[in-house]
């Protein structure tokens, strides 16, 4: 293989060539970096406060194996495994959690079923099934909901891709080049980890696990930010090192539920950098304030969202990715045929009309006044809420709950035993077992739930 043809192998040795002199090291072994200012690691044998800054150096978190987790131990992973040296379980997610009988507070899936104007939508797609799919209409809906911002192609440090040109055309010649149609937006990460070669892939965290996993799993190098909880888990651009060349951030970010100003998001964009910013949960904020797809150019910019949520579809798998052309044409360029199955495109076609994008706002207005009631009722039992929590879920600080000689995690334990499952914390980089996710739900759902943290309390002679 010559270099002549592939660019990025040489940019990749010259950056490694650099990191060699400026470390004086070989390669990491390891295959997880933490970057960020140096402080004391943190002890998880003792509870911790929220108000304290947690350490922005990485701890080897080891979460605590229960029943209804994944165990986490065993030797350090291979070159290629989805799980970091950390132990982390990046694979848990919070339909690990849900049982027989328990309210379903863990998942982030917003309905129970699909609106049934959604769900005749697709039941009428059996008639298509025998064809191949056709994402001609669904890129369209999508380039229509989020038009492209001025590009100076030619311009961009990724070179035009030969997949970068797709052939459905948009008016007089007008290629839609930017748009691309996933099974989910989990698939985009797995796509983004094989169509680039970063030497320095940053993944702020805490955030979806997937991203790192999908990195790790292609044999990437993943370097960690974390983000402070002392800081309300805001970015801070700088936190980034210059050298990162693949950046992922969510924004709002899962699990914290931090909506990031977008200019902060756009502070990390730069030339010789991918920047992926997953959006799957921007359609439940209203009016979508902070989100990149505002029109502006997006040079080496991939924004990734869901329909899976908001849409209670997540057995479907539909999202989709935008963003600039010659990033997505590499993306497209790793992608099996038809990976987007017809019920999944038609799902994003129907979602994505003026009338639809209507109802997940309206929905998302509804969620916010049933956020701030569970916010509210939280903080009033001695559960505080990190940040300003603008997703459909909120990060608890429950440390206080922790009690010397018992395993982590107690508050969720004892919630689980009184029929409700939320989501452990502890598989996140950057938190531990005192942290819980608790999705938004309906009023009476929260007042169950705050009436039962409200009964523990009690039972426990009104501690913490
Ligand atoms: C932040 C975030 N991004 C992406 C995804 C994946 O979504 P999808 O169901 O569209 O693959 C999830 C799923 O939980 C998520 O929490």
């Amino acid at each position: 293989m010559h270099w002549a043809g592939h660019p990025e192998l040489a940019d990749r040795f010259a950056a490694a060539v650099h990191d060699f002199a400026e470390r004086g090291v070989s390669w990491p072994a390891a295959a997880v970096a933490v970057v960020g200012p140096e402080s004391e690691p943190q002890s998880h044998s003792e509870p911790q406060s929220h108000s304290k800054p947690q350490s922005q150096s990485e701890p080897e978190l080891q979460p605590q194996s229960e029943p209804e987790g994944r165990p986490e131990s065993g030797p350090a992973p291979e070159s290629g495994s989805r799980r970091g040296p950390s132990n982390h379980d990046l694979d848990h997610h919070g339909d690990a959690e849900l049982g027989e009988g328990l309210v379903d507070l863990a998942v982030n899936v917003r309905v129970r079923n699909p609106p049934e104007w959604l769900a005749d939508t697709i039941a009428a797609t059996i008639d298509r099934l025998a064809a191949y799919p056709d994402p001609a209409a669904a890129i369209r809906a999508v380039a229509d909901a989020h038009p492209l911002g001025a590009h100076p192609l030619g311009a961009h440090p990724l070179e035009a891709h030969p997949l970068g040109a797709h052939p459905l055309e948009r008016g007089a010649g007008d290629p839609i080049t930017h748009v691309l149609p996933t099974a989910g937006a989990a698939e985009a990460f797995t796509l983004i980890a094989r169509a680039f070669t970063p030497v320095y892939p940053v993944v702020v965290h805490p955030q979806f696990t997937e991203p790192e996993a999908a990195l790790r799993a292609a044999g990437h190098t993943v370097h960690r930010v974390l983000l402070d909880p002392a800081d309300g888990f805001r970015l801070d651009p700088a936190l980034v090192p210059d050298r990162a060349d693949l950046v992922v951030i969510g924004n709002p970010t899962n699990p914290t539920s931090v909506l990031h100003p977008r200019q902060l998001i756009r502070a990390l964009a730069r030339p010789g950098r991918v920047l992926v910013v997953d959006e799957a949960f921007m359609d439940a904020v209203p009016g979508e304030p902070e989100t990149l797809l505002d029109g502006s150019p997006l040079d080496g910019v991939l924004v990734l969202r869901s329909l899976t949520k908001t849409w209670g579809v997540a057995g479907l798998r539909a999202g989709y990715v935008v963003g600039d052309p010659a990033a997505i044409g590499r993306l497209r360029g790793q992608q099996p045929p038809w990976s987007t199955s017809t019920p999944a495109l038609a799902v994003i076609e129907a979602t994505l009309t003026p009338k639809a994008r209507e109802l997940a706002t309206e929905a998302a207005v509804e969620l916010g006044g049933w956020r701030r009631e569970l916010v509210h009722g939280l903080g009033s039992l001695g559960l505080p809420v990190a940040g300003e929590p603008r997703g459909p879920f909120v990060l608890v600080d429950a440390h206080a709950w922790e009690r010397a000689g018992e395993p982590p995690g107690r508050l969720r334990r004892t919630l689980r035993q009184r029929g409700f499952a939320v989501r452990r914390c502890d598989t996140f980089p950057g938190l531990d077992a005192g942290w819980i996710r608790i999705a938004v739900r309906d009023p009476e759902t929260t007042r169950a739930l705050l009436d039962t943290v409200r009964a523990i309390r009690t039972s426990e002679g009104d501690r913490p």
